[in-house]
């Protein structure tokens, strides 16, 4: 099955020269991407794929459900590199809809270490539950604690102090939120873009 996929490196490294001869050397020398995507680590949202990026035009942290926690140094690390030394212009939070993560965070069974990291999760939907039981639909209801996960963890990064460092030094940097969705491949701009603290306050 490796085999498989070296093959398709093969052939991958070959056709993207044939296109552009000199890509990889130029991507050798640095990156400069302009966006950090903040998404699932479910297979089936592959972040370059669905913006129809290149490598080098986006910097990637993907973990379960997405989450942007005050306290996890390696989705710290990976933001501080991207705000201070990429300069990264804007930060996507992407949530999936039919995400197992936020099912799994509310469905009550036990799966483990996982439980644990998908605990603010049950927080936001401590905070919504009038909200949330109102929606009968199970699917719907967990659809609609992936939105809401999303808003928290676009306002964790906003609130984070590399951000707001970088908006008081003058930096243009905007924080957003989308759902992607598996049925059909689009992304829903939640339309909670952040570019100041202003926006941050309302
Ligand atoms: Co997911």
């Amino acid at each position: 099955m490796l085999d498989d996929l070296k093959a398709n490196n093969r052939a991958w490294a070959t056709a993207k020269v044939a296109q552009d001869k000199g890509f990889f050397k130029r991507l050798e020398s640095q990156q400069a991407p302009q966006y950090l995507w903040i998404g699932c680590s479910d297979s089936r949202v592959p972040a370059n794929e669905i913006v129809g990026l290149d490598p080098g035009e986006l910097f990637v942290h993907r973990n379960v459900a997405n989450l942007a926690p005050p306290q996890d140094a390696n989705y710290l690390s990976v933001l501080q590199f991207a705000v201070d030394v990429l300069k990264v212009k804007d930060i996507i939070v992407v949530g999936h809809y039919g995400c197992g993560g936020i099912s799994a965070a509310v469905d009550g069974k036990r799966l483990g270490l996982v439980d644990h990291w998908l605990h603010p999760i049950r927080e936001v939907a401590a905070r919504h539950q009038a909200e949330l039981s109102a929606i009968a639909d199970e699917h719907k209801r967990y659809d609609r604690l992936c939105e809401l996960n999303v808003v928290r963890q676009v306002r964790n990064v906003a609130s984070d102090l590399f951000v707001q460092d970088a908006w008081a030094r003058g930096q243009s940097l905007k924080v957003h939120g989308w759902v992607y969705a598996l049925s059909d491949g689009l992304v829903n701009d939640l339309n909670v873009t952040v570019a100041g603290l202003a926006d941050l306050r309302d």
